[in-house]
């Protein structure tokens, strides 16, 4: 059981003067972090948790990696940096090995954050649009319950209404359709990709929308933060199609779902699909350092590559692909790989899917459990059979008993009204078994005891 508040300096100065993220006002402090290593988090009174959200969902090569700090500290010193409107060495190699990643054929515009890349993003592919002539295609589609960031232009994308509100109207030209969800809405998943009604709901908007106005459509393969809301595995492939059909760009978000995250390098491999433009962020660092990157086709490159005025893509971003932060990058991969973090995340997620099914799925409130690799949702429900979502008392009961007994788990929080119900798991890829065992032990016994906690 953890200790409560008693290094009160720190704590104090924390309510003082730091506005943290996504928190209600609450002059209360919580705790401060203050060391951290493996998939464990220390505050500044001794308490150790295990941190089975990675941070955001994003520490995938775990804490405290020497290698990844003397992997910046050499290159401080050999080049703290150097603007991307010329080269370095670090941006080149990284750019270089993400390609790879992604199978060839793409070209790499590094940023700093998931938000910055999704705008990135979108800039390209509506200039891409210009660049070839058709001047009236601006409109991106995205889907309701996704996150896909902060700033104006991505949190215009976002389908959260609870993210949204208070800071409307947002940017013109983004278009919402409803997303898979084979819990509340199941479909067959043995379909042809473009029977699937998920899919016809795309086809159909950028029908009415008239295709000659759309830009792109921007997706997580699955979504994340919004509450690991699962495909049928058709869905990208329809997904795919649908754009094609309707000269569309297929952007594929995978700030979360990259790197690992489902048990792939990316998560779009899971569903044989080919993104125009990928967008990448979280994990290429394991958030060492801030660093993003938009990958596009090099065809898409291409239509930028004329000599007129203003056919070059006129955005600069001052810190994105820092020398620092791309030979951070470099490093982290090259944990990833020798590691083999990826194929371990596919493996362990698939264990940590059937034990929480085996101890959870005949619970009254245990709606479904689902995933993929290290990405785990639990929906709660008040009744299994109407699926009426858990109240948010419990939901943050839960939690809190979580934390209370040493590990941190996470839910989608502030999404839809009424639908921040699914529990999250997105630790540390490298995350022990010991440590496993410790969440899975704390978290079913948090959700049997629910009428306690
Ligand atoms: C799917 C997805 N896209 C984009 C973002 C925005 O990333 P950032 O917070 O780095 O701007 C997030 C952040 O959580 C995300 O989960």
């Amino acid at each position: 059981m953890v200790k409560t508040n008693t290094n009160n300096d720190i704590l104090e100065k924390d309510e003082q003067y730091v506005w943290h993220s996504m928190k209600p006002y609450n002059p209360q402090a919580t705790y401060v972090v203050k060391d951290s290593f493996g998939a464990t988090v220390v505050d500044t009174d001794g308490n150790q948790y295990i941190d089975a959200m990675a941070g955001l969902w994003c520490v995938n090569a775990g804490y405290g990696r020497e290698e990844i700090a003397k992997a910046a500290y050499d290159q401080m010193l050999r080049n703290p940096y150097s603007p991307l409107s010329q080269g370095h060495v670090p941006a080149v190699e990284l750019a270089e090995k993400i390609n790879d990643m992604l199978g060839g054929g793409y070209v790499v515009f590094f940023s700093n954050s998931g938000s910055e890349a999704n705008e990135t993003a979108f800039k390209i592919a509506r200039q891409y649009h210009q660049q070839k002539g058709e001047n009236s295609r601006y409109k991106i589609i995205s889907r309701y319950r996704a996150y896909h960031g902060s700033s104006l232009g991505s949190l215009s994308a976002t389908g959260q209404a609870e993210r949204k509100y208070k800071y409307e109207p947002l940017a013109p030209g983004f278009i919402h359709v409803a997303p898979p969800d084979m819990y509340r809405q199941p479909e067959d998943a043995s379909l042809l990709p473009e029977q699937l009604a998920s899919v016809q709901a795309v086809d159909q908007t950028m029908t009415w929308e008239y295709s000659g106005t759309i830009a792109a459509m921007i997706l997580e393969p699955i979504i994340t933060g919004g509450g690991v809301i699962m495909p049928p595995d058709n869905y990208l492939k329809g997904i795919q199609e649908v754009c094609k059909k309707h000269g569309a760009l297929m952007i594929v978000d995978e700030v979360i779902c990259g790197f690992g995250r489902t048990g792939k390098p990316f998560g779009f491999m899971n569903y044989d699909v080919q993104p125009d433009i990928i967008t990448m962020a979280k994990g290429l660092t394991s958030a060492y350092l801030p660093l993003s990157a938009t990958a596009v086709k090099r065809e898409i490159f291409e239509a930028f590559t004329g000599t007129d005025a203003y056919d070059y893509f006129r955005h600069v971003n001052t810190f994105g692909g820092s020398p620092v932060s791309c030979a951070v990058a470099l490093k982290n991969i090259e944990i990833f790989e020798r590691e083999s973090l990826f194929e371990r995340s596919a493996i362990k997620g698939d264990e940590v899917l059937a034990t929480l099914r085996e101890k959870l799925d005949d619970h009254p409130n245990v709606g479904n459990i689902r995933g993929k690799g290290l990405l785990i949702g639990i929906e709660l429900v008040a009744d299994k059979a109407t699926k009426q979502p858990l109240a948010a008392e419990k939901v943050n009961a839960i939690i809190a008993d979580c934390k209370k007994n040493g590990v941190l788990i996470g839910k989608n929080g502030a999404t839809v009204a009424g639908f921040n119900n699914v529990l999250a798991l997105s630790p540390p890829l490298n995350i022990s078994q010991e440590d496993i065992d410790k969440v899975v032990t704390t978290l079913v016994n948090s959700i049997k005891n629910i009428d306690s906690v």
